[in-house]
């Protein structure tokens, strides 16, 4: 099967499973929930896991769970993160964001509702012999890089670093934690899943890490282009750190870091390479290097 038919099965898989998911109440909060989660959203990190896993042969039953409950909290992220008391988002996947619709004290319970869910998800996935250690292994390291250690503590930076003051290796650590997190959490969960060793496990961890600064890299060249509200608070952004062609040449060299960590541990997955190579903006460039 072509990789784009293969992509599109699994965002499908995970499309169906996150309606069955958000279908066990008809309460306000799992409206909001519906509103939230159920848009146009690219799962990316899904995607990221499910290719991860697909590579360690984890059956789709196994890991499907977890693909979801990372979306989920990927989800509770974005409902919070447009709040006015953060980045003050009116809009969200081109429609009103949760707190537009529902009000900020519902959407902030959304948000905590998204997060518990996805535990409750995570702890729901089928057992096994072997299979329960790497799934409380799983739900560790998701509660990790989702927290104050990953992405969390990469909000707190984002909206406590003054863009004017922040260092080159602050405003990395800012986007490796935020973004970098939970995209780091995909990969290696993926190999968690499927018993990788602690060398796979690594490199599945350097490539996550540059697909999470590529992917916010690129997201801040998207928003640099945007034109903001003037009561928009300022946040650290690379385009207006490094300049745009600095941005994109940095933006480039961390996909192809990425590419470079999976080599190092020989892991061959199409998938993960080229859901890496999506990212560029010079994408037909890395493209001919990779088949030369
Ligand atoms: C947006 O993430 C927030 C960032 C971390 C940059 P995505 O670009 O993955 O958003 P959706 O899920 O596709 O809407
Ligand atoms: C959002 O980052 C990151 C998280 C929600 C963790 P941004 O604020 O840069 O992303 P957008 O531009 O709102 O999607
Ligand atoms: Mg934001």
């Amino acid at each position: 099967m072509i990789i784009k038919e293969r992509f599109k099965q699994k965002k499908d898989a995970v499309e169906l499973e996150l309606e069955r998911i958000l279908s066990r109440g008809n309460s306000l909060l799992f409206q909001a929930m519906r509103y939230s989660v159920l848009s146009a959203g690219k799962r990316y990190r899904p995607l990221l896991m499910l290719a991860s896993g697909d590579y360690f042969h984890v059956e789709m039953e196994r890991i499907l769970p977890f693909a979801c409950a990372l979306e989920l909290i990927h989800n509770y992220s974005l409902v919070h993160d447009d709040l006015p008391c953060m980045d003050n988002d009116d809009y969200r996947r081109g429609r009103p964001a949760c707190h537009k619709v529902y009000g900020e004290n519902i959407a902030l319970l959304t948000g905590d509702s998204l997060l518990s869910l996805a535990f409750e998800v995570m702890a729901e996935a089928p057992d096994g012999k072997d299979f329960s250690q790497h799934k409380s292994k799983a739900i560790r390291e998701i509660s990790l890089y989702a927290g104050v250690g990953g992405m969390i503590g990469g909000q707190l930076l984002d909206i406590t670093y003054n863009p004017e003051e922040i260092s080159e290796d602050r405003l990395m650590e800012l986007m490796i934690k935020k973004t970098g997190g939970l995209i780091t959490a995909s990969v290696t969960v993926g190999g968690i899943l499927g018993g990788a060793s602690s060398h796979q496990t690594g490199a599945l961890q350097a490539y996550g890490e540059n697909v999470g600064l590529a992917f916010q890299i690129r997201d801040d060249i998207q928003d640099a282009a945007k034109d903001y509200p003037d009561n928009s608070p300022p946040r650290p952004n690379c385009v207006h750190f490094f300049g745009p062609d600095k941005a994109r040449e940095k933006l480039d060299s961390h996909i192809r870091d990425a590419l470079i960590a999976l080599e190092t541990a020989s892991i061959d997955s199409e998938e993960l390479r080229h859901l890496a190579i999506r990212l560029s903006v010079l994408k037909e460039k890395i493209e001919n290097e990779q088949t030369t």
